[in-house]
């Protein structure tokens, strides 16, 4: 495996890879790579030729009291996992390679990103979008992978490709990939370290009363009853505070208060000890 840590770098090894043919798959990481990753680049790895995978902590997307100094950063091992997995390039940029002094342009997405992780966390998928189209700007996959665990950060660069007319890859080439969840259910997440042991026990909470939430409307009971049920049940079974709960269509994320023909999708944000988890599921 290659690693590229500059923009020249990053052109001598893709020239490389492009002469022998076959096509290229990205997928895009902020690093702390744990099986949820390494799906991704499973899945890369049977629908193209070649993979890169990109590790960046990208800093446009943290606010300023977020996780940006304490998230986790393990080049060696991210790296030494992605060379068994048969990754071809590493593109592993510092923020000068990617934010050089002067530079001035910002993307954003309405509509999908306005509500939950996007009013919870202001201009969080500004960086998402404005990174993720140059990195896509600089590798030119085929086709790229990313994580139904983000589900509304997936909606928002499905969106981008689609309104900026993006061709590498086409927005039908953005693949989600479902979300790979720990034996107790908990979704995996880099964020997962941060927790206590009690609070990595409890955190299990998140992803059982999310189906006892989803049972109970598919069942016929009131959107909002339930929602406020699996907060509160949240809050008892050791979760600090929840951040939303929220229904909404599945395609384009707008908020329902009852259980539509069309797919739904339940999604969460909730905070336990300093650690805020996310989760989302299909409803219906
Ligand atoms: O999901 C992530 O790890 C990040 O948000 C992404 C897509 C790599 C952009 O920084």
């Amino acid at each position: 495996m290659q690693t590229a840590t500059t923009l020249d770098m990053l052109r001598n090894a893709q020239a490389g890879l492009r002469a022998g043919g076959g096509s290229v798959a990205l997928v895009p990481t902020m690093g702390a790579l744990h099986e949820g990753h390494l799906t991704l680049v499973r899945e890369a790895r049977k629908a193209c030729d070649h993979v890169i995978a990109s590790i960046f902590v990208n800093p446009t997307q943290f606010g300023p009291n977020e996780d940006l100094d304490a998230y986790p950063r393990q080049l060696a091992e991210d790296s030494a996992m992605l060379e068994a997995e048969g990754v071809a390039l590493l593109w592993a940029p510092g923020v000068e390679a990617m934010y050089p002094s002067g530079f001035v342009t910002s993307i954003s997405v309405s509509g999908v990103s306005d509500n939950f992780c996007g009013a919870a966390r202001p201009g969080h998928f500004d960086g998402v979008a404005t990174v993720v189209c140059k990195l896509f700007n600089q590798v030119m996959p085929d086709k790229a992978f990313f994580g139904e665990k983000d589900y509304q950060q997936l909606a928002v660069i499905r969106a981008m490709a689609r309104d900026l007319d993006l061709t590498r890859p086409h927005v039908q080439d953005i693949i989600g990939v479902p979300t790979v969840r720990e034996a107790d259910g908990l979704a995996m997440s880099s964020r997962n370290r941060y927790l206590s042991p009690e609070d990595r026990a409890n955190a299990a909470a998140l992803p059982r009363e999310m189906k006892a939430a989803i049972a109970a409307i598919e069942a016929g009971a009131d959107v909002g009853n339930a929602l406020a049920t699996l907060e509160r049940r949240l809050v008892e079974g050791g979760f600090a505070s929840v951040d939303y709960a929220a229904l909404a269509d599945a395609q384009s994320l707008a908020p329902l208060t009852s259980l539509p023909p069309a797919p739904a999708r339940l999604l969460v944000a909730a905070r336990i000890g300093g650690t805020r988890l996310i989760d989302n599921m299909a409803v219906g």
